[in-house]
C-alpha cells in the first residue's frame, strides 16, 4: 500500500525483483546449505533470526470453534500468515514485520477505552482477554493489494467490549490507535504514514458480531508480527481496515481521520469494503491471490497463485450488506 510507488502493491504487479519474502529466504536457504556455517553464516542472521522467530510457537491460547463463523476454504499455511505481512511499523517489505517484530514488547499491555462513553477504562491485557469467552473464528482477509488468506483466528466480538463501557448517544464512531513507539518499531522513524497508525469504524459496523477483537491464530497468542496482543479483523473490509497493536479505542462524535486515508485520500476511502466493482485508481479489484496457493510456484504467492473472483463484502454480504442500504458504494468506498 505504499504511496505512491505502488509497484510491489498488488500481486500482478510486484517486479521478481522487488519480491523479497519468499525468494529470498528460499535462496539463502539453499546458500546456507551450500556455504555451512561459514562466512555467509554471519551475513545471514537476520534470516535466521527471522525463521526462529516465525517458527517459534507461541503460548497457546484456549478458543471454543464457533462454526457460524468458519469459511470452509482451505486454510492459509502458518508459515504464510507469519511472514508475509503488512506491519507498517516495522518496514514496508512483507518478510520485515517477521524480521523485525521480535523488539515489540506485547506485555505489559494496556487498551484505554475512553471518549464518549458512561465507563471509560484502561484495561490490563489480562482482564480484556477474560471481558468475554475466546472463540476461534475462521475468516478470510483481503488486503486491498490483491492477496488473501484464511486464518483461524482467536477472539471475540468486539461488540462485547462495547456494551461494557456503555457509548453515550453521541458516540458514532470508534477510531482505533495502536502503538507508535520508536523504541520498539523501527519503521515509526521513518514517515511513510501519519502516526500512530489509526483506523475507525462506525458504531453499527463495530457492534456487528463479526468484527473480532482479537488475540491470537491458529490455537495461539497472535505471533508480534500479526498485532500482538491486540487487533481488529474486520473481514467484510480490506486489510488495512484492521488495526494492529491497539492501545486505544476512543469513541466519538465524527468519522475519525484514518492513516490510509490521510495518506491518499483518492486510494483509500473510510469505508473500504472489499468491493469488486470499484476499482483502486491504480489497479482492478476484480480478482485476487489466495497466499499459499501456488504450490509449485516456489513460494511467490502474490504472483503465481491462481486468481479468483473477489466477492462483494469478501464473500460475508449476506451478514452485512444491510448496513450499507441506500449508500452508493462508489462514493462511500
Ligand atoms: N496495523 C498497523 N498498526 N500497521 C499496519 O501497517 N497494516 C494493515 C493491517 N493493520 C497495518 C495494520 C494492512 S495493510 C493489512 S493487509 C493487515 O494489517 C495485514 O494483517 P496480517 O499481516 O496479519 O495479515
Amino acid at each position: 500500500m505504499l504511496i505512491p510507488s505502488p509497484k510491489w502493491l498488488r500481486g500482478e504487479d510486484i517486479a521478481t525483483s522487488e519480491i523479497t519474502p519468499r525468494h529470498l529466504f528460499e535462496s539463502r536457504r539453499r546458500l546456507l546449505a551450500m556455504a555451512g556455517a561459514g562466512a555467509a553464516g554471519s551475513m545471514l542472521t537476520p534470516w535466521f533470526a527471522r525463521q526462529a522467530f516465525a517458527q517459534g510457537k507461541g503460548t497457546k491460547l484456549p478458543a471454543t470453534p464457533n462454526n457460524s463463523y468458519v469459511v470452509t476454504e482451505k486454510r492459509t499455511p502458518y508459515e504464510d500468515v507469519t511472514t508475509y505481512n503488512n506491519f507498517y511499523e516495522f518496514g514496508t517489505d512483507k518478510s520485515d514485520p517477521a524480521r523485525y517484530a521480535g523488539t515489540l514488547r506485547p506485555r505489559p499491555w494496556q487498551v484505554s477505552v475512553e471518549g464518549l462513553v458512561k465507563q471509560p477504562k484502561v484495561y490490563d491485557l489480562d482482564e480484556l482477554m477474560k471481558l468475554a469467552p475466546m472463540e476461534e473464528r475462521v475468516y478470510r482477509l483481503r488486503c486491498v493489494e490483491g492477496w488473501s488468506m484464511v486464518i483461524p483466528w482467536i477472539g471475540y466480538s468486539l461488540a462485547e467490549l462495547i456494551r461494557r463501557v456503555e457509548p453515550q448517544p453521541g458516540a458514532k464512531f470508534i477510531q482505533f490507535i495502536t502503538l507508535a513507539d520508536k523504541k520498539q518499531m523501527p519503521g515509526v522513524s521513518r514517515s511513510v504514514l501519519d502516526w500512530p497508525y489509526s483506523e475507525g469504524l462506525r458504531m453499527d459496523e463495530a457492534m456487528h458480531p463479526l468484527a473480532l477483537l482479537t488475540f491470537g491464530l491458529y490455537g495461539e497468542v497472535l505471533p508480534n508480527q500479526n498485532g500482538a496482543p491486540v487487533r481488529m479483523v474486520v473481514p467484510w473490509k480490506y486489510g488495512f481496515k484492521s488495526a494492529k497493536s491497539i492501545v486505544k479505542i476512543r469513541f466519538v462524535d465524527k468519522q475519525p481521520p484514518t492513516s490510509w486515508n490521510l495518506a491518499a485520500a483518492n486510494e483509500y476511502g473510510f469505508y473500504s469494503n472489499v468491493n469488486p466493482d470499484v476499482d483502486h485508481p491504480r489497479w482492478s479489484q476484480a480478482t485476487e491471490r489466495r497466499i499459499g496457493e501456488d504450490k509449485g510456484g516456489g513460494g511467490f504467492s502474490a504472483l503465481f497463485a491462481p486468481k479468483r473472483k473477489t466477492l462483494p463484502f469478501n464473500g460475508y454480504g449476506q451478514q452485512v450488506a444491510s448496513l450499507y442500504q441506500g449508500m452508493d458504494l462508489k462514493k462511500f468506498f
